[in-house]
């Protein structure tokens, strides 16, 4: 096959394009690498491969639109660095250096005028940037609240597309919302047993040695009850009575001006 026909099957082809730095995707990366659709949530257990899909993700949309923006936030630095590392190390398979100053910045600028930005997510360092063409959250269990609220309206002019991953953290925040209640989103769940790197032996040992709640949520995909909870969500929801109006209820509507 000839170069650029090579170059266009990637273009149309993620999972070619993942072979191509030599990734071979597992049953559930193969389907999203094969999705054309651009609200995604990934709730996979640890170590699953959640990261290095949304960095293949992230270089396959920077490389192959040109011009395009493309943001990866994650709770911390640390983790910020580990994505972004995915994306440098998939680029330099193909045959691209990677300037040093970029691990530093934990950004790159393409030939094509793309960009890929990895930053720890707080609402101080994402202000400022607009017309992002993927937004990808990692750990969007541990991301403020505030933060998510922030960085949507960014996808709003470019039409952009959201993939939120994560192993979950509890019954609260917007990760465990939009995955329980959120419309409009494409959903994966990866528990351990998914995953052909991790061993049956491994899990048993894991499945002695954590708590059970620890387990269950790590290696299981299971929202379980935060560790700090006094009541258990459901008795929460179930307590709520829409009869009932609030003590100090929403601040009245300031009267309409007339004449
Ligand atoms: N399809 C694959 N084939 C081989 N190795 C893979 C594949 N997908 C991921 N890996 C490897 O598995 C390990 C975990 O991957 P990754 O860091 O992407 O997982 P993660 O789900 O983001 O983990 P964590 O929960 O720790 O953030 C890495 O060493 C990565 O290179
Ligand atoms: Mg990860």
């Amino acid at each position: 096959m000839t170069l650029l026909a090579d170059d266009l099957r990637m273009a149309f082809d993620r999972v070619a394009f993942a072979r191509s730095v030599e990734v071979e995707p597992d049953d559930w990366q193969a389907d999203l690498l094969r999705s054309g659709l651009d609200r995604i949530l990934l709730n996979c257990c640890r170590q699953s491969g959640k990261s290095t899909t949304a960095a293949l993700i992230a270089l396959h949309r920077a490389l192959y639109h040109p011009g395009s923006l493309v943001l990866i936030l994650a709770p911390a630095e640390r983790q910020a660095k580990e994505t972004f590392g995915k994306v440098a190390q998939a680029y330099r398979k193909l045959g691209h250096s990677v300037a040093p100053d970029s691990y530093r910045k934990l950004g790159m600028r393409l030939a094509n005028g793309s960009r890929i930005e990895a930053l720890p997510g707080s609402e101080k360092t994402i202000r400022g940037f607009s017309g992002v063409d993927l937004l990808v959250l990692d750990e969007a269990s541990r991301v403020d609240d505030g933060l998510y609220f922030a960085v949507r309206p960014m996808l709003a002019v470019s039409g952009g597309a959201l993939i939120m991953l994560s192993t979950p953290a509890g019954r609260r925040g917007v990760f465990f919302e939009e995955w329980t209640g959120g419309a409009g989103w494409e959903r994966y769940e990866v528990p351990a047993e998914e995953c052909p790197r991790i061993s049956e032996a491994f899990l048993e040992e894991e499945r002695r040695s954590l708590p059970r709640r620890i387990f269950d949520q790590e290696y299981r995909c299971v929202f379980v009850e935060t560790e700090d909870a006094i009541f258990s969500f459901e008795d929460v929801v179930g307590a709520l009575d829409p009869g009932v109006t609030p003590l100090f209820g929403a601040p009245a509507e300031p009267e309409e001006k007339t004449g």
